[in-house]
């Protein structure tokens, strides 16, 4: 009995360059927080390769990754614009971000998510065992629930979204509405990061569909479906154990040469209108005007991840940064010190673990986001235990890390004081602060995460059996 995890994309994707394939890790939440997690249990991992691939070079692929324990899912052209871009990009995305005014309800989109799903899951019962654990990720696979259902009737299906679930007047707005929440509940366990989400899911669940709930109990036709919230958290040994090798050290130091009179902060994103990225350069702008003492003294590094480029959204919101950051820093840098420090781009984790433990400020501000890992990641680097967190409230990590500066990503105000209290936090509280977040990233790590679901996804499945034993 294994566990198969099934999500869009694989924890690594293809890179071509001059016909030859080379396979690197996927960025985001996902793929990041359980690409480790997976490799130590008896599991195979089900997904997207993240390019288009010939079919004559099929085969070749799907070896390599076999030796990974990964099964490539194909997908065309067409399929990647209109699945993937279109209605997971186009209409999801931005619906469960709340961004609602973003969204293209297109058909053509919505026929070929329903046909992708189709084919995951034919991929699927390539691998799977009756007997199998059955584990879907998130909002591209929204319908794959339901049609596994259909083909293994007993299986044990858990289902996890790694982004927001909106509120039912949010949800209700997207057309296919009762046939998304139909294939979701194929599964026996579907989790969330927060309550919220768990709240949300359960309401707008029986207000559209013919089914009642108890607490957090759904009941549909003799099947209970349990919802639950899971807040995923990261590998905090592996980060706090690399911030201290002796490679992370010697780039920390190259990094802070020059710079004794400087205080860094830092932005880690995927490229994302949802992260609020354009804000926080804003707060920014508004910190070096209302308080002229500062120009000299901070400096934003921001890493902005490469992400989703081909849709028109993400390429604008690129141009716009490029933009803005090119302004700011013409009219504020001198010859020695520049305010913004941007980086288009993805790094190596142990550049990444530099920058967490050389920066004096963390800010996380996303507009909405499921959980984000990046504030959790600040946190365990942070082995002597100073330094700021400013995270936003629209964040799930909030819910759990309340030690931090917690603002409202809407307000630049708001966003610009706490990093001038934070400029200004005096060392024990910054060490108060920071002991009581450590404790938590450490303890609820990415293995308790995996571990609490699939004990939950037993419970279950087993609780289902007794009642029809009954
Ligand atoms: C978020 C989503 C993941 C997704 C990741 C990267 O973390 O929750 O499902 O894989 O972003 O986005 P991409 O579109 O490149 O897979």
């Amino acid at each position: 009995m294994k566990t198969v995890i099934i999500s869009n994309r694989l924890p690594v994707k293809i890179i071509e360059e001059n016909d030859e394939y080379t396979f690197i890790p996927s960025e985001g939440g996902l793929a990041t927080g359980l690409g480790d997690v997976y490799k130590t249990g008896n599991a195979i991992w089900v997904g997207w390769p993240g390019i288009e691939v010939p079919l004559e070079r099929q085969e070749e692929v799907k070896q390599k990754l076999a030796q990974l324990n990964l099964y490539p899912v194909f997908l065309t052209q067409n399929e990647i614009n209109l699945y993937y871009e279109g209605f997971s990009n186009e209409v999801l995305w931005p619906v469960f971000h709340y961004l609602v005014t973003y969204a293209h309800y297109e058909q053509s989109y919505w026929d070929c998510y329903k046909s992708v799903n189709e084919k995951f899951a034919k991929s699927a019962m390539q691998v799977l065992n009756h007997r199998d654990k059955i584990w879907i990720q998130d909002y591209q696979l929204l319908l794959l629930p339901g049609i596994l259902r259909q083909k293994l009737i007993s299986a044990t299906i858990g289902f996890f979204q790694h982004i927001p679930f909106p509120s039912y007047e949010i949800f209700r707005l997207i057309p296919w509405r009762e046939e998304i929440l139909n294939g979701l509940i194929g599964a026996d366990l579907i989790g969330f990061h927060t309550y919220d989400d768990v709240r949300h899911f359960l309401s707008t669940a029986t207000r559209l569909l013919p089914i009642h709930s108890s607490s957090n109990i759904l009941s549909s036709n003799e099947r209970q479906i349990v919802v639950e919230a899971f807040p995923m958290g990261i590998d905090f040994e592996k980060f706090s154990n690399l911030a201290q090798t002796h490679e992370v050290k010697k780039e920390m130091d190259y990094f802070r040469s020059g710079k004794d009179e400087v205080k860094i902060i830092l932005s880690i994103d995927r490229l994302d209108y949802s992260k609020g990225i354009l804000e926080r350069l804003k707060a920014l702008e508004l910190l070096l005007q209302m308080h002229p003492e500062y120009i000299g003294k901070v400096a934003l590094f921001m890493i902005v991840v490469p992400s989703r480029d081909t849709v028109q959204q993400y390429s604008d919101l690129r141009d716009q940064i490029d933009q803005f950051v090119g302004n700011l820093n013409a009219r504020y840098r001198s010859m020695d010190w520049i305010p913004v420090n941007y980086f288009y781009r993805s790094f190596p984790i142990e550049m990444l673990s530099a920058l967490y433990s050389s920066a004096d400020i963390c800010l996380v501000t996303p507009m909405r986001d499921g959980m984000n890992l990046v504030s959790k990641e600040y946190v365990a680097s942070r082995n002597n235990e100073d330094g700021v967190l400013i995270l936003s409230e629209m964040a799930g990590a909030s819910k759990e890390l309340t030690d931090a500066l917690l603002v409202n990503p809407n307000n630049l105000g708001d966003i610009m004081e706490a990093i001038v209290v934070a400029l200004q936090m005096p060392l024990e509280e910054q060490q108060r602060r920071m002991i009581a977040m450590r404790a938590i990233v450490e303890k609820f790590n990415v293995k308790h995460w995996v571990n609490n679901f699939i004990l939950r996804l037993n419970e279950v499945k087993d609780s289902q059996k007794s009642l029809l034993t009954k």
